[in-house]
């Protein structure tokens, strides 16, 4: 069953029944200003940090997950009917309902009693204002009086403290208001604590002239009511409140009278905006909040003309960016994926991280570093300085041993404390992040920047240094059988070998009991050996062959002691206990096997010459592969494991303790493509292709545009359901997977190389690529059966299958590939 359908010209997915089985939600702002909004208009707006600037309240595990909103009410004056088009939170019953979510915008129409209404809510490029552009029909035959209530819940800045601490928040609200004045545009201020040491506001503007305004929550909703049935909505008459502490809102009252046919714009602009702190208030001795420099941007986005032109400009910001690599295959999965939504999926991982969707709550973990690295990966051809700046920045979180903050906040750049570092993966992903962003751009200046360790100034040194450090922190950290020791966690943030913990609610990932000297991960060791096979081509290109050299002789190293220490005879072991056991093995209980460990050894190379590799693929098929994924570990635990940690905590088949966790999906299809199996490969791909899902919407529940971090294992009654939707590394590694190991469109340190590994029954596919000031129109055929490549470029035959630099003036050129 399906809720909705892709528009695939437009790059819309259009809803087209309000209740979908969980909110489907859309990304506004793509720079510095945020907002998550659901198909009936709910969620809410931050600027830079969904923790510590939040402009707009989120109740927590609210019942429905998405309230509160960007509701705007109608009331029909002449009969006293009143209902959202946005069917939240009135939830009346409505025609022609429907919710499109576009890159960047929503935008949600219905009719209600032959009144048509549409919304389209975004944010302007390089603005800190989202626009809600109102619409309104009389598709009547008859005059109407409508009014229009417009409204938002301020939240009080700092998220967390304003979810919980009302002793002195419901004291703290301030808010002004102006409206009714010759000449200026009705707006309304939120200026709690801006008496003090906020020198930022938010402003609610309307470009009609209102009737009448509320702003403070109470008055608005009247006693033991909700947003469902406001009293001010349902009597049609505001009451003008000012909040003066409790719980500042926002609400315009707009009055039309539309004839037969007639239409009316309405524009709201609920925006954010920092003064200097010596020129915060005007007059300079008042407590009057100082608009001077923010007047004239309402001025010029609350006229229709700009709305437009910035709505325009922020399609052509996408059609750009989409551009640079479109494909045309067989599968209109792929096609959709690549060009649209897997693509866009990148670009909202890499500017929320984990930090803000209704599975992260937005006061919860910041920017991870395991985690923006790797959504780098999949980032970095769309925008190479935002990647360049995210580089720096998370190189400045690093610490001198070369151990890294596991997580850090966005505004302020700083690691965070109270989960500190340990997790012995990250530091390594800084090797393979920055050396995508080298393959993209070819930009080595970005070795010599300086960035200082933990953001202490004097400590800087150039990044090549950071990485440096990143390898020899896992040298510094071998354990008794030379494999890396673990620390809190690897990858898997659940398997916590040093943890063993009694107490209820404490944290499985910063609790550590034992001395962390004997629990080893084999991942972490063949994350190594793929880190140090980046570093030593790194080294290379530098013309540094001797340290090329020296990363070449750890990774031989770190090979021959996993294929000794880590391999359980048919498959890659998972890792040694704090007592030197082997978990993920055939001699275990239960988890006998891990995928983890078996994508990512050999991405790095292990097992591909001697047939390992083949072999533990197959055991991966045969054990861990479900028809809606691939599952990350079996048999599931069925009770708690003191020695391995939060793992065991979930109930089976969920999360870590053998969900499909997505992420790990295409490290085995990229493994599957190094050993041939294409047909395998775009099979993986496409069980867990959202796009492929959809027509199981009901089962799989969550949008069927991006991808999920879980999708519930074979041991779960719920096999199939899908869970923490957008902010997940999946979106990254399956725009990985899919677009350079099975299309095989693969940016080298030499160049673009083309080693495509699609499926036996197509016969090719079509893409442009943009690459480093060349755009390349790639056309691929085949001939037999086989992934052999040869390559003409503007007709001339290629030796290999890297494209060179050297097209000296040209900038379009037209590759042929031919596979055989
Ligand atoms: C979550 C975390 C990620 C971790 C994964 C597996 O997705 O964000 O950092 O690798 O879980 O535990
Ligand atoms: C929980 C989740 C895991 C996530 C971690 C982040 O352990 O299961 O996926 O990475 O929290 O702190």
């Amino acid at each position: 069953m399906q809720f909705g359908f892709f528009d695939d010209i437009h790059r819309e997915y259009i809803i087209q029944r309000p209740d979908t089985p969980l909110p489907w939600i859309n990304y506004l702002g793509s720079q510095s200003y945020f907002g998550i909004i659901s198909n009936t208009a709910g969620g809410y707006s931050f600027y830079q940090d969904a923790r510590l600037r939040r402009l707009t309240r989120y109740r927590y595990n609210n019942v429905p997950l998405d309230m509160v909103g960007r509701y705007i009410y109608r009331r029909d004056n002449q009969n006293g009917a009143f209902w959202s088009p946005s069917w939240q939170p009135t939830c009346t019953n409505l025609q022609e309902y429907s919710c499109r979510h576009g890159l960047g915008y929503t935008i949600i129409a219905s009719t209600f009693q032959g009144i048509r209404n549409q919304t389209r809510y975004f944010v302007p490029l390089n603005q800190n204002i989202e626009i809600w552009e109102v619409e309104i029909e009389n598709q009547r035959d008859q005059r109407a009086d409508i009014s229009i209530f417009s409204s938002i819940e301020f939240a009080l800045w700092d998220a967390m403290d304003d979810a919980a601490n009302f002793q002195r928040n419901f004291s703290t609200g301030q808010v002004e208001v102006n409206v009714g004045k010759a000449g200026e545009p009705d707006v309304i201020y939120h200026k709690t604590e801006y008496r003090e040491r906020r020198d930022h506001f938010a402003f609610f503007a309307c470009s009609e002239p209102v009737t009448g305004f509320d702003t403070q929550r109470e008055s608005f909703l009247g006693p033991y009511r909700s947003w469902a049935n406001p009293v001010v909505v349902s009597e049609g008459s505001s009451l003008n409140s000012i909040a003066y502490g409790w719980a500042p809102i926002g609400s315009h009252h707009v009055k039309v009278s539309l004839a037969p046919g007639e239409k009316q714009k309405i524009i709201f602009l609920l925006g954010y905006h920092e003064n200097p702190r010596d020129d915060k208030f005007d007059p300079p001795e008042s407590q009057t909040i100082n608009k001077r420099n923010l007047l004239p941007t309402i001025r010029r986005f609350l006229k229709k003309d700009q709305v437009e032109a910035s709505f325009e400009e922020l399609k052509n910001y996408w059609d750009d960016i989409l551009g640079i690599l479109q494909v045309e295959t067989p599968d209109p999965h792929t096609n959709r994926m690549v060009n649209i939504w897997n693509a866009y999926q990148c670009m909202i991982t890499f500017n929320m991280s984990r930090s803000a969707s209704f599975y992260e709550s937005g006061i919860g973990r910041g920017l991870g570093f395991r985690d923006s690295t790797q959504d780098l990966l999949g980032f970095v051809q769309m925008a190479p300085e935002r990647a360049r700046q995210r580089l720096l920045d998370l190189a400045a979180t690093q610490l001198d041993t070369g151990g890294a903050y596991h997580q850090y906040q966005p505004l302020t750049k700083r690691g965070n404390n109270n989960v500190g570092s340990n997790f012995n993966d990250d530091p390594l992903w800084l090797v393979l992040a920055t050396s995508a962003y080298l393959k993209e751009t070819g930009d080595w200046g970005i070795l010599d920047e300086l960035a200082p360790y933990d953001n202490q100034p004097g400590t800087e040194t150039p990044l090549f240094d950071h990485l440096q450090r990143s390898l020899q922190y896992t040298l510094d950290r071998l354990g008794p059988h030379q494999l890396p020791l673990i620390g809190r966690a690897d990858w898997n943030d659940c398997l916590n070998l040093n943890t063993f913990s009694t107490e209820p609610g404490e944290s499985f990932q910063t609790t550590t009991n034992m001395d962390g000297k004997v629990a080893e991960s084999v991942f972490i060791g063949g994350l190594f050996v793929l880190a140090s096979h980046e570093m030593a081509q790194l080294c290379q290109s530098l013309g540094k062959n001797e340290l090329a050299q020296t990363y070449m002789d750890h990774a031989k190293q770190m090979t021959k002691t996993v294929m000794q220490e880590g391999w359980d005879g048919s498959w890659f072991l998972r890792a040694y206990d704090h007592y030197g056991d082997k978990i993920g093995s055939k001699t275990c209980e239960e988890g006998k096997i891990f995928i983890e460990p078996q994508g990512i050894c050999i991405m790095a190379g292990l097992g591909l010459s001697d047939g390992k590799a083949i072999q533990a693929l197959d055991e991966v098929n045969k054990r861990l592969a479900t028809p809606h994924g691939i599952v990350l570990q079996q048999p599931a635990f069925s009770r708690y494991y003191l020695n391995l940690g939060e793992i065991s905590s979930y109930p089976p088949g969920y999360k870590e303790n053998a969900s499909i966790f997505c992420h790990t999906n295409p490290w085995i299809m990229i493994a599957e493509t190094m050993v041939g199996h294409n047909d395998l490969a775009m099979d993986y791909y496409q069980r867990i292709n959202p796009s492929c899902r959809e027509q199981i919407s009901e089962m799989h529940r969550c949008e069927p545009y991006v991808y999920p971090q879980m999708i519930a294992g074979r041991d779960a009654p719920t096999h199939g359901e899908a869970k923490n939707s957008w902010l997940t590394g999946t979106a990254a590694w399956n725009f990985v997977a899919i677009t350079q190991w099975i299309l095989g469109i693969r940016p080298t340190l030499d160049g673009l190389r083309i080693s495509p590994a699609i499926p036996t029954n197509w016969d090719g596919f079509s893409a442009t690529r943009h690459y480093q000031g060349i755009k390349y129109n790639i056309s691929v055929k085949r001939a037999g059966k086989g992934s052999q490549v040869s390559i003409k470029i503007d007709g001339v035959p290629l030796k290999g299958e890297v494209l060179p630099y050297s097209f000296v003036e040209k900038n379009e050129v037209n590759v042929e590939v031919i596979l055989s």
